[in-house]
């Protein structure tokens, strides 16, 4: 029985790496795509039967390119390549706020379009795992699109799901909280945010990037066969939290 693939976009570190880790500790071969060619390179040579490719995803071509070259669909998608740019709504450029949308909305749909189809011409299952945030669930000062694009790419899971449903692929979101890594990684290098930050959380700690990983495997596992549509908040219950932030009297 050949090897199931799993293709990680934004893998080549942060939570796309331990994405990435997980994944071949599943048993799956892996594809991963960046537009950083020397962090994939290591990040892929580090790791069993992976094949590393530079590619944009906002780029339809470059998406068709590296399926063709794979020979074979992916049974696993995770869409998890992304960017963030802190500016308030009244300083982001145009041309910025445009740049987050097409690479943390557009491109998740771009590859998603470019996989499913291939699983349909192939009659195979399949599952989708989009990585969100709770920041497209309630924003914070200075997300800008990122939390347009976020919000978008929940609402566009659960679309995914109801049109691929018939088709087998299951199609769902992992939200990340306060994550100790990735994008993140110079946030909490400041030793007082990541007090505030970590003291803000129920679980009284920071999200790891595996904390990401294991939900996402989980949601390609067999153990989640009848989920999709879903957006699976990873956040230690801090988006629960905001009536115990404000006192009472
Ligand atoms: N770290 C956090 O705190 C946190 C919290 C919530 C959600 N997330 C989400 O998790 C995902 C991974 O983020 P991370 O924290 O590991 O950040 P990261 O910056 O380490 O990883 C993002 C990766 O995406 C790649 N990328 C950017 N544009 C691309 C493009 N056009 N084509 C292909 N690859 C591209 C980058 O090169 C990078 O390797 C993102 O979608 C992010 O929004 C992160």
């Amino acid at each position: 029985m050949p090897k199931k693939l799993a293709l990680i976009t934004g893998s080549s570190g942060g939570i796309g790496a331990a994405i990435a880790a997980a994944a071949s500790r599943d048993g799956y071969r892996l594809a991963l795509l960046d537009v950083n060619a020397a962090a994939l390179q290591a990040t892929s040579a580090s790791l069993p039967d992976a094949t590393a490719f530079t590619c944009d995803i906002t780029d339809a071509a470059q998406v068709a390119q590296v399926l063709q070259t794979l020979g074979q669909v992916p049974e696993l998608l995770v869409n998890n390549a992304g960017i963030v740019k802190f500016a308030p709504l009244l300083d982001i450029t145009v041309q910025d706020f445009r740049r987050i949308l097409d690479i943390d909305l557009t491109g998740a749909f771009v590859v998603s379009q470019q996989v499913a189809s291939g699983l349909r011409d192939a009659g195979k299952p399949g599952s989708i795992v989009n990585i969100a945030s709770i920041g497209g669930i309630t924003p914070s000062f200075g997300t800008n699109a990122y939390a347009a694009a976020k919000a978008g790419l929940i609402k566009l899971t659960e679309l995914m799901a109801l049109e691929w449903g018939a088709l087998g692929i299951r199609v769902n979101t992992v939200s990340p909280g306060f994550i100790d890594g990735g994008m993140s990684a110079a946030v909490y290098a400041n030793a007082s945010t990541r007090a505030v930050r970590t003291a803000a959380v129920p679980l009284k700690r920071l999200g790891l990037e595996q904390d990401i990983a294991d939900a996402v495997l989980f949601l390609a596992s067999e153990k989640a066969n009848y989920i999709s549509g879903h957006n699976l908040v990873v956040d230690g219950a801090l988006t629960h939290s905001l009536l115990n932030q404000i006192p009472r009297e």
